[in-house]
């Protein structure tokens, strides 16, 4: 054990919705403590493969190769029982018998919980904000938003490609579970005419709807040969929503679904590099002697709150961006 660290092994697990650059952090986490003098093990699928005990010792090779991968090499899962009492006690006893006194937990804020969990339980736990959705409010950025954004964005091109080709309206519903960060990032970049985002939704479907028929009808009247519509997952309905609006409209109206495809793929440059400092930030906030920790990005600067005051954060999109996504879809 270095002389200088509170910990003398640190486990990796990843928790929750896979994300891109979870492999980026997980290189970072090991690669640090090794410089750092600690002992690296992994866990893989999350709680559950804690509470199975699929622990081994993490070596140079196994971070070899992994950087530009999407997904996670320790694979994921989610574990209902570990909301139990019972389990985090049973885990935080494996985690002892096994050596770890440092763990670090990526996933969302489902994850964070149970890492505050384990921190009550005496294991010192460091939280990363790994999930594509940006939902969690303690950060302005979590790892895999940026690879998911550029995904989608990409997908989005293609289908203005056919869109203006058959001068069709389209609508394309992309992930972000009750957050609207992903159609309002890939919204702007892709340059839609409409972006659809349930933190701006106040639950009249018709009022919507007459809305975008709007829209569409005054931007074809402009000389537009298409219309994009983003549709955020929290909202969804895209089929029963395109064919009203077809009936609505006149112009023929298709919809897109993207799906996990924006789970996966190669992590982007920013996704790779935030990943990587909050890796290595993570075991020097364990070697440290920190505890009940989640590292975030806020202001320009990468920061570190306590668990609980993390959660119990709020955000909300900012109302310019959404303002001017607007006025650009013009
Ligand atoms: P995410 O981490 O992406 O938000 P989930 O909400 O599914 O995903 O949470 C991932 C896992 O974290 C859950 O399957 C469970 O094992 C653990 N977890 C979630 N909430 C709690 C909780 N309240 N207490 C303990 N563990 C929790
Ligand atoms: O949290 C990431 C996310 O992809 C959300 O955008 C989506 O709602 C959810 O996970 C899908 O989860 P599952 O993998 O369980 O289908």
């Amino acid at each position: 054990m270095s002389k200088t660290s509170a910990v003398d092994t640190i486990g990796i697990l990843t928790s929750g919705g896979d994300a891109s650059g979870m492999n980026a952090a997980i290189r970072a986490v090991a690669r640090t403590a090794w410089d750092r003098g600690v002992k690296v093990k992994g866990i893989k699928r999350g709680y559950s493969g804690l509470l199975n005990r699929e622990i081994f010792d993490m070596d140079r090779t196994f971070t070899g190769d992994i950087i530009s991968r999407g997904g996670t090499v320790l694979f994921t899962a989610r574990c209902e029982e570990f909301k139990q009492e019972e389990y985090q006690k049973k885990a935080a006893d494996i985690c002892r018998e096994e050596g770890i006194d440092g763990l670090v937990v990526i996933g969302g804020d489902g994850s964070f919980r149970g890492a505050q969990k384990l921190a009550a339980q005496g294991i010192n736990t460091v939280a990363l904000p790994g999930t594509i959705d940006l939902d969690i409010p303690c950060t302005e950025y979590t790892i895999g938003f940026d690879t998911a954004v550029n995904v989608a964005m990409e997908a989005i091109d293609k289908i203005r490609d056919t869109s203006t080709s058959h001068e069709r309206c389209s609508i394309v519903e992309v992930m972000g579970r009750n957050a609207g960060y992903i159609a309002l990032w890939c919204g702007i970049a892709a340059g839609a005419e409409d972006i659809i985002i349930p933190e701006r939704f106040d639950g009249n479907r018709p009022k919507l709807e007459a809305k975008l028929i709007d829209s569409i009808l005054e931007k074809k009247a402009l000389g537009k040969k298409h219309h994009l519509i983003i549709n955020a997952e929290g909202i969804g309905h895209s089929y029963g929503m395109a064919k009203r609006i077809e009936q609505g409209t006149g112009v023929e109206t298709r919809a897109t679904i993207l799906g996990y495809m924006q789970r996966g793929g190669s992590p982007t440059a920013k996704d790779r590099v935030y990943a990587s400092y909050m890796g290595a930030l993570a075991v020097d906030l364990l070697c440290a002697g920190a505890t009940n920790r989640v590292v975030g990005y806020r202001n320009g600067q990468y920061i570190d709150y306590d668990i609980e005051d993390a959660l119990g954060m709020q955000k909300d999109v900012d109302e310019y961006e959404f303002q001017i996504a607007q006025v650009l879809g013009r």
